[in-house]
Parts: C-alpha cells; structure tokens; sequence
C-alpha cells in the first residue's frame, strides 16, 4: 500500500462496530415512512416480489462492491474513486462517480431532514396524548395543521439538520456506535409490538393478501389511490413501467447505495473481515425491518378504510390511529416516533458522510471537520427550504406561472399533470430512482471492468471462492444489464406516467 491510500482517519472499534454503523445508515425513514407508502402506491404484494428481487441481483453486489472501493481507496468517495482509477492507469475523471454522490446525498438530505422534522413532531404529538380516541378525520386535521404551516416545518427541519451536523461535527466514533447498539433492537422489539396490535385488527387479513399475494395487474397497470384501475379513453387500463423503475430506486435507497455512504463507511474497515458477512446482516436486518413496518400498517389502513396509495402522508395518518387507540397508546407512540428518530438521524450522518469527509480531506487546511460539517449543514439547510414549502403544498405550478406571466408569455398551459407534481416528489423521484442507480452502476462498471484485479484479489481474500464468483458474474453482466433495462424500458415503452 502506498502512501496515498493510507490516511489518518479513524477506524471502527471493531467490526460490529461497522455493521452497527451500516445498518444505521440503511434502516431509516426509508422502511417505515418510504416502503410502506410506496408498496401501497405501486400495487402491494407483486411490488414487493420486484423489489425483493432488486434486492438480490442489484442491492447486495452493489454493497459489496461498495465496501470493497471503500476499503481499497481508505478515503472519501471522491478520493477514493481518483485513486483507484489512477492505479489503475484509468482517467482520474472517476472521481466525478464520489461527485455525482455527495450531490445526490445533498439532494436526498434536503427532503430527507424535512420528514425527519415531521417525525420529530410527531413524538411531541403522541406525548401529548393528542392522538387518544382519535377518527381517521382527527388524525388527518392534526397532520393537516402541521403541514399547513411551513414556518413549524422549517422549524423542525431546522433542528433535524441541527443535530445531523453537531453529530457529524464530532466525528463517527462518538456516539454513533454506541446509540445504534440500543437503538435497532428496541425498534425492532416495537414494530413486532405494532404488528401484534395489528393482527387483532379487522383489516389484517386484508393486509396479508394485499402484501403477500403478487397480483401483476397491480403493478403493471396504472390506479388512483384507491387501487382502482385508471382507464384511458378507450376504456384501456394503462400500461406503467414506473412501479418497477420505483422499486429498483428504493432497492438503492433503503440500503443507502449508489451515492458513496457505504464507501466512506467501508473506507474505515480493516481489512480482516468478510464483506459478504457484513453485506448480508446489513440486507437481511434492512429487509425485515421493512416488512415487519409494512405488516404494522397496511391493517391499519384497511381497518380504516384508508387509502393504500395515499403517498408520503401514509405513516402520519395510519400509526397515529393505532397509538390512539391501544393499551398504553401514548407511551408506545411516544417511543415509536422517538426511535424512529433516531433511526432517521443515523441515515441522516452517513448522507452527509461522504461530502464532509471529502471537504476535510480535500481542504484540510481551512476546514477542520467541525467547519466542514458546519458549511455543508447550512447547504443542505437552505436546499431543504424548498421541500418544506413543498410539502405544505406548493407545487411546481405555483412556481413557474407568475413567472412565465411575469415575463409576458401567453397561452402557456399549466393543466399538465407534471405542474401538479411538487418538488419534493421531483427531488426524492430523480434522486432515488435516477441518480442513485446510475452512481451504483458506475461503481460496479468500474470495480467490474477497470479496477486493477490485483487490487480486488487483496480485498476479496477473506470470501469464499463461489462468492467472488458470483458476485463478479452479478456486476460484471447480470446487474448492469438489470438496471439499463429497467431505465431503457422506463423510457422507450412506459408511458410516462
Ligand atoms: N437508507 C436510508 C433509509 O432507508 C436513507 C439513506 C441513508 C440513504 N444514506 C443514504 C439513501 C445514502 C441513499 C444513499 O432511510
């Protein structure tokens, strides 16, 4: 190893520690606000199968393959990707792969922090007792009251993005390790509480078959909210590619992949542990976790007679319903919210991981890592000004047409549905669904074709012969091929829609 692929950082404790970290990172607003709301969208339990599916051609090499760079280039994604490449002999345009990463993170952070905030009022609600005997009605005014007003959600926002950077601020090793070790278990323990108040529930069986019975017409055909098909104007359902292109995004997202933050993580991992193991922990804990939340909530839903594809709001209209209603409601849903919290600030770090690391490493000299977080705190403080007002309805619309009147052009049309569209949904959209995948698929296009396999035999040293098999035939051909498929087809054959 030469000198520039060592460096002065921190290491983990141990390898638990990395583990701890990882599944930090990965389990998050995205299996319990996300899943949920995107399953009850793109048509349950066929979604699920895709995405399952995702997970085990896409999701698992490419962690693996992230680690693996991580590790190798012992520096920021940015840092890293130059240094590979170089010793390689290839182009040190590579780095541009760690860019486009700490972009997306900026991006995913912006909105990311603004649901963080409603969680974080969500806990003060459910102490309050506010949602006790509560209707689906009284549940959706006091959801309503919060988002109607931005100045309480930039407020929230605010402290989310207050504490992310304090906690970044002060390095990985402080506090992280130790508040992941309680925290996942006891997550764990009331989402299994949840999914026990659910199954007493009228709607559970409802729920069972909505998750677990594929139906493909659900996911190949466009439906309102309800679930109930959209014919055109023939009195044809509607062919969409989307649900797929969704499912392979969030393939990415809930395990924190394609933008570097399991690089940066591995880049502080000795070299004596497995990276299949720690891959397929970080997987399988990420992937109950996100069945046990989509378990919890669907009864609710049905029970209610909610509707399934209600969006983003999902999270806030159903759990409450159950707090307010079973044994010791208050204290659970205080706890619930609260720990979901912490899960979301865990995420949280390792999205501004990557730029923070790059900042202090690449500019050491005028920003020590405090100053680094500090500044990029405020970046993606001010970028997530725009989801707030997003979220308490702004829409494109509102955005672009007193400026086209502004400058005098007539006869626009705003009646397109793409105005109606709001920017959180664009941001989270082309972030997860776009960015994430193309930054994943540089990463094993580069591992896979460019990196030096000398340098991958040093780092595969611990893996069993038939997993480094697998995994180079995965990111070598079978990966690569599935997600320019699923972008190809999205595309040319999909309406977009
Ligand atoms: N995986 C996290 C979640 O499910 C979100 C997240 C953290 C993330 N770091 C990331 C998503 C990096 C994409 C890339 O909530």
């Amino acid at each position: 190893m030469n000198a520039a692929t060592l460096s002065s950082r921190g290491q983990w404790s141990t390898h638990m520690a990395f583990i701890l970290a990882a599944v930090g990172s990965a389990i998050g607003l995205g299996n319990i606000w996300k899943f949920p709301f995107i399953v009850g969208m793109y048509g349950g339990g066929a979604f699920i199968l895709v995405y399952l599916v995702f997970i085990l051609i896409i999701g698992t090499p490419v962690m693996m393959t992230e680690i693996m760079l991580g590790r190798r280039g012992r520096q920021s994604p940015v840092g890293t990707m130059q240094t590979l490449a170089m010793q390689a002999g290839r182009s040190a345009a590579w780095r541009y792969v760690g860019w486009f990463g700490m972009l997306a993170g900026f991006l995913i952070l912006s909105y990311y922090s603004v649901v963080g905030g409603e969680v974080m009022a969500y806990v003060f609600r459910a102490g309050s007792g506010a949602f006790e005997n509560q209707t689906a009605d009284g549940i959706r005014a006091i959801l309503t009251r919060l988002i109607g007003e931005p100045e309480k959600l930039l407020a929230w926002h605010t402290i989310f993005m207050v504490l992310t950077t304090i906690v970044v601020a002060r390095g990985l090793r402080l506090g992280l390790e130790r508040t992941v070790r309680w925290l996942m278990p006891a997550l764990f323990v009331l989402l299994l509480i949840l999914v026990g108040y659910a199954m007493s529930l009228k709607g559970f069986d409802q729920a069972v078959d909505f998750l677990f019975r594929p139906d493909f017409d659900r996911l190949f055909y466009l439906q309102d909210s309800h679930g109930r098909f959209v014919l055109d104007d023939e009195g044809q359902r509607i062919f969409t590619w989307t649900p797929v292109m969704v499912a392979m995004g969030h393939s990415f997202f809930t395990l924190s992949l394609g933008m570097g933050a399991i690089m940066v993580y591995g880049s502080y991992l000795n070299r004596e542990v497995s990276i299949f193991r720690m891959t397929l922990a970080v997987v399988s804990a990420d992937t109950v976790v996100a069945i046990l939340a989509g378990l919890a909530i669907f009864p609710l839903v049905f029970t209610a007679e909610l509707a399934p594809g209600e969006g983003p709001d999902l999270i806030f209209l159903t759990l409450p319903l159950a707090f307010g209603s079973m044994p010791g409601g208050a204290f659970f849903g205080t706890l619930f919210f609260l720990l979901l919290l912490f899960a979301a600030w865990s995420s949280a770090i390792s999205l501004m991981e990557p730029a923070v690391a790059w900042l202090s490493e690449r500019h050491a000299a005028r920003f020590d890592r405090a100053a680094a977080a500090t500044w990029i705190g405020i970046l993606i403080w001010l970028l997530g000004i725009v989801s707030v007002f997003a979220t308490s309805g702004t829409t494109l619309r509102d955005v672009i047409e007193p400026v086209v009147k502004w400058l005098g052009i007539d006869g626009m049309d705003f009646d397109s549905r793409v105005f109606s569209l709001n920017l959180f949904n664009i941001i989270d959209f082309a972030t997860a669904n776009i960015m994430l995948p193309l930054g994943g698929l540089a990463m094993i296009v580069f591992a896979a074709w460019f990196m030096r396999s000398e340098s991958i035999q040093a780092e595969m040293a611990m893996e069993r012969t038939v997993v480094v098999r697998g995994w180079r035939l995965l990111i070598r051909y079978v990966t690569p091929v599935a997600i320019l498929f699923v972008f190809f087809y999205r595309l040319v054959v999909s309406v977009q829609a």
